[in-house]
């Protein structure tokens, strides 16, 4: 009999909510596992500002290499400070730059890839209140979001760029890593079942190339990649106009492509139609190497309280095995990451011990609970 050795996970809990939904993901796998009897070794590593306090860095040494040269994936929670009131001193790096952001780049994660699904019985979040002003169906886009570039690019040159009074914050756009997330958004509509609003294939391109020349590289280079997909709609926004077309009219939107600091700013508005930042999960994915973790931070407002929603840390989670599925060929994982998917949207149309943030008051563990009990069911 051939014994294969197991698929290694590496988990970065981190800070504040991080470490509570990322104890909701390891029980979700733990129950995945007896079920489908998924084979997974679960590598925990302390990281972040709480550790970074205790150590006196980020994260242990040969955390990265662990993450590049062993991990079949890794899940991170959050990395974040208990009190961004006062920023940190120009220059210094951050626990988040250095493992959030170090990840990204050294690992080469260059599609960010954010699904925005209203799912059903799930309300959306405009105005804080709760009206259903678009049915669920009218929400299901996927954000893909350049992630080695632009902005955060300066990271590496912080130091050179730095005098008492003036701090250059450098864009930097290449063709290369236009070409690889646009195709990689093409390549994704292609697969999908179309917008909401007319089932069409489309790529919106995300910019603002009226402006600046960054962009205009960016959209130059979407428009050359569009030529060799006739059966994907290009399409087009300026970064302005499109925050007002995303909450006015999200059935248009199939996939969306754009760039590094955009991609982040409109990911935790567009998390609003899905009914908040604790129901938006999202991958970073190299051709090699792949991340999961929830949108948001380390949340430390609710931090403590029991009151984080899992769901975006657990889809999170879901997206993981099925993408560590596919890569593998891996039957069992497919079909457990299915089952994921279907045990969430079943226990959100119960609309029974729902969390906090979707109007509930259910902590996090119960939220679990729940979905482990839809996926116990399955049996
Ligand atoms: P945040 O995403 O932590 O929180 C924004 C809002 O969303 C808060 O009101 C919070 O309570 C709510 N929220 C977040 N997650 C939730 C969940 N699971 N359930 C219910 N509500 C949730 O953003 P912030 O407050 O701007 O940032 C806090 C810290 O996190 C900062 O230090 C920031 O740099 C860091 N951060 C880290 C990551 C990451 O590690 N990938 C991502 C974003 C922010
Ligand atoms: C995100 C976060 C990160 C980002 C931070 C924590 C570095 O906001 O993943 O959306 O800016 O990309
Ligand atoms: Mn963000």
């Amino acid at each position: 009999m051939v014994v294969m050795s197991p698929y290694k996970i590496v988990l970065l809990p981190g800070d504040g909510v991080g470490p509570e939904v990322m104890d909701q993901a390891k029980l979700i796998l733990g129950t995945l596992s007896k079920i489908y009897r998924l084979n997974l070794e679960l590598i925990e590593r302390p990281c972040g500002f709480e550790y970074m306090k205790r150590r006196g860095k980020a994260w242990e040494e040969g955390t990265f290499e662990l993450c590049r040269d062993t991990a079949d994936a890794i899940l991170l929670g959050a990395i974040g400070r208990p009190d961004n009131t006062t920023p940190l001193p120009v220059g210094e790096k951050s626990p988040g730059a250095e493992i959030v952001l170090g990840l990204r780049s050294q690992l080469d994660l260059y599609a960010n890839v954010r699904p925005v699904q209203l799912f059903a019985h799930v309300r959306h979040k405009i105005s804080g209140t709760f009206n259903n002003v678009w049915s669920p169906e009218n929400v299901d886009m996927v954000i893909i979001r350049e992630n080695t570039e632009g902005f955060y690019k300066q990271q590496k040159e912080w130091e050179r760029s730095i005098n008492n009074n003036e701090v250059i914050d450098q864009r930097v756009i290449t063709r290369k890593g236009s070409e690889r997330v646009i195709k990689f958004a093409f390549n994704l509509a292609n697969k999908r079942n179309g917008a909401p609003v007319d089932g069409k294939a489309r790529v919106t391109c995300v910019d603002k190339s009226n402006v600046l020349n960054g962009c205009r590289l960016f959209r130059e280079v979407f428009n050359s990649v569009a030529t060799a997909y006739t059966t994907v709609e290009p399409d087009y926004a300026y970064i302005d106009a499109f925050t007002l077309a995303l909450l006015q009219k999200p059935e248009h939107f199939d996939v969306v492509v754009t760039t590094n600091l955009f991609g982040d700013i409109i990911t935790d508005l567009a998390a609003v139609l899905q009914g908040g930042l604790g129901m938006a999960p999202s991958a970073n994915l190299s051709d090699t190497h792949g991340l999961f973790e929830p949108v948001h931070g380390s949340a430390p407002d609710i931090a403590g309280k029991g009151k984080a929603n899992p769901i975006a840390m657990i889809l999170s989670t879901q997206m993981m095995l099925e993408w560590l599925g596919e890569k593998k060929n891996e039957g069992d994982m497919q079909v457990a990451s299915k089952a994921l998917f279907n045990a969430v949207i079943k226990y959100l149309k119960k609309g029974k011990s729902l969390p906090y943030d979707l109007g509930g008051d259910a902590k996090t563990t119960e939220v679990t609970k729940n979905i482990i009990a839809e996926l116990e069911k399955k049996k």
